[in-house]
């Protein structure tokens, strides 16, 4: 009876992280596209505020991000994870860690971005260098954490080790 109720409870949070994941993937998305467009020259129209969209933007996957970690750090999945898989226990660590760390630089574009002036190519061309790298390595984050959490299914389903 009580097995039951802890899949459930799993259940509950494996499905909310995948489909956190998958609104994620969409606004990364969103972000890589708007990327690679390039900023309307000086004087067109978009150009003074290509910096503010983009922190704007920035504002936004920080907010999404800040309660995506919260909710994978509170919400059962790591504890079950390491309890599944103790031999995942140190790359559990370093996912903590990475949500510190990519909240963090994720304020710091944040605020280049809006100290960018826009006259500077080089400034350009470093933020986006700077974002395209921490998307980059967000994806390959949540990959990991998709990996895990199969693993976990699998063990569930008595597949697993
Ligand atoms: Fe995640």
């Amino acid at each position: 009876m009580q097995k039951t109720a802890q899949k459930t409870a799993t259940e509950i949070w494996r499905q909310q992280v995948l489909e956190e994941h998958r609104l994620l993937n969409r606004t990364v998305a969103e972000l890589r596209d708007f990327l690679e467009r390039p900023r309307p020259k000086v004087g067109k129209e978009g150009s003074h505020t290509w910096a503010a969209d983009l922190s704007k933007r920035l504002a936004d996957l920080h907010d999404l991000l800040f309660r995506h970690f919260r909710f994978e750090e509170r919400g059962g999945m790591m504890e079950e994870v390491v309890e599944s898989h103790p031999r995942a226990t140190g790359q559990v660590d370093n996912l903590l860690d990475e949500h510190t760390a990519i909240l963090k630089e994720s304020r710091e574009i944040m605020a280049a971005a809006l100290s960018y002036s826009e006259g500077n190519a080089g400034d350009e061309r470093r933020l986006r260098r700077r974002l395209t790298a921490l998307l980059d390595q967000l994806g390959e984050h949540e990959r990991i954490e998709n990996t895990l959490i199969m693993d976990l299914a699998y063990h569930d389903l008595g597949l697993g080790d």
